[in-house]
């Protein structure tokens, strides 16, 4: 069990590259189990749910073979097992997309109920709908779902709420239905496109990814390829807060500055000079910044997984900000942590109120969540002071080398064991 320490501070500055989207990962991963022959994937982000991905891989019978930090080599042609192993499946919430790719190529799937950072209610009704709907029962049983079809056949689905992983499901298993799928209000997030482009790359028929109306012409095979993930756009952007938070002056490299059109948008609002190119941004840092109104929204809105991040540094900004958080039901868990460095934010519902103060204090705290952690390691960097973050490998879960590249960018962080007697005690 190790925890980030930080002595806060430091300006950073130079720049830093972006990894491959975690979010887009974690869907075509499970996707290459589709194929009839291997994939190679790269810019695949070295991260904990990938690892965790491929281990799943392996464990239904898929030759896995590391070619570089980045890329891998799939071969999906021994896969006969249809069953996710419990633990796997619980440490993180993706595991569910091998639901839908299951079901697509062998028309069973028994999948632990899935993982994953711990954001209020997550239900998966919307994914089971679809199931549904496109010809396979289920039943959840032992914390298990099994889905079981005889035939899966093409349908209009509407999803009563916009949700990245239905969406996705509906996609994986539809693609090799019989006949035309069309998912109506579908989610549209950059990984979406980029799932929807990898299938399209194996032989897949789909069309209007990116758009509300996503048609899908179902294929009876699909041959491996090779592929090259998106940039994470919520890892860019978690990067450019950082280097607002300590007034600093960076290039944020391998990014598609589109997909970070709603962050950028925002932190020009709060007087963070931002500057585009074809695939980097130059991040300039201020010595203050303006209050803002942010609520939360399925893309192209700002992303929930921004929403932490954002805070920690308007706990800095002048006056009254205020979040309203519109996916989730619980995401301001990080608010206590950030309160014992000296943020002044009461918390209403789905509603944040964050009085701006002139300073953070390092202080010990814990990442309650993925982006809880990120935001605690932002606000770290701000101080002058010592921050140590417990609970770090949530953050290992989604961040490559997060501390190295920050370190590269001037921050002094370092990880440090936490002893066996004091592990105990916590
Ligand atoms: C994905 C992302 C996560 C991000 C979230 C929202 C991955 C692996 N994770 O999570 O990082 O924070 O999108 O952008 O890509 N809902 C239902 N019923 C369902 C499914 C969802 O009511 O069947 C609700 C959820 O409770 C939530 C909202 O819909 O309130 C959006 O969730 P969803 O987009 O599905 O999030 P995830 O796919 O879990």
């Amino acid at each position: 069990m190790e925890k980030f320490i930080i002595n806060g501070g430091n300006r950073l500055t130079g720049e830093v590259e972006i990894s491959g989207a975690k979010n887009a990962a974690v869907a075509i991963i499970p996707a290459t189990l589709l194929a009839d022959s291997p994939c190679i994937l790269e810019n695949v982000p070295n991260i904990n749910d990938v690892s965790i991905d491929l281990r799943i891989l392996r464990e239904l019978g898929a030759e896995v073979t590391v070619i570089n930090n980045s890329t891998i080599r799939i071969d999906p042609r021994n896969i006969r097992d249809v069953a996710v192993p419990y633990e796997l499946a619980r440490s993180m919430r993706a595991s569910y997309y091998f639901l839908g790719t299951l079901l697509s190529k062998f028309r069973h799937a028994s999948v632990p109920m899935p993982g994953g950072c711990d954001l209020g209610d997550r239900p998966m009704d919307q994914h089971l709908k679809c199931f549904r709907a496109l010809g396979s029962n289920y039943t959840i049983e032992h914390g298990i779902v099994e889905l079981d079809a005889d035939f899966l056949f093409g349908t209009q689905i509407y999803f009563d709420k916009v949700s990245v992983g239905a969406t996705i499901n509906a996609m994986l298993a539809a693609v090799k239905a019989e006949g035309l799928t069309i998912l109506e209000n579908s989610a549209k997030e950059p990984h979406i496109v980029d799932l929807a482009n990898f299938l399209n790359s194996m032989g897949a028929d789909i069309m209007g990814a990116g758009t509300d109306v996503i048609k899908i012409r179902g294929v009876s095979e699909l041959h491996g390829a090779t592929y090259s993930i998106i940039p994470d756009q919520i890892e860019a952007g978690t990067f450019m807060i950082a280097v607002a938070a300590t007034k600093g002056d960076a290039l944020i490299k391998n990014v598609i500055p589109k997909h970070l059109e709603p962050i950028t948008s925002k932190l020009r609002k709060i007087g963070v000079v931002v500057m585009e190119y074809d695939d980097s941004v130059r991040v300039i840092g201020q010595d203050s910044y303006e209050r803002i109104t942010v609520k939360t929204m399925p893309h192209p809105g700002f992303p929930t997984d921004m929403q932490p991040q954002l805070a920690a540094l308007l706990t800095l900004a002048k006056g009254t900000s205020i979040i309203n958080e519109g996916i989730f039901d619980n995401r301001f868990r990080y608010v206590d942590e950030l309160r014992r460095m000296g943020a002044d934010i009461s918390v209403d519902g789905n509603v944040a109120m964050i009085e701006g103060v002139s300073h953070l204090t390092g202080a010990p705290v814990k990442a309650s969540d993925l982006r809880a952690g990120a935001a605690l390691i932002i606000a770290g960097l701000s101080t002058n002071g010592t921050t140590e973050i417990e609970d770090i490998y949530h953050v290992e879960r989604g961040y490559e080398n997060m501390d190295e590249k920050l370190r590269k960018m001037g921050a002094d962080i370092y990880k440090r064991e936490i002893p066996a007697n004091i592990r105990k005690a916590l």
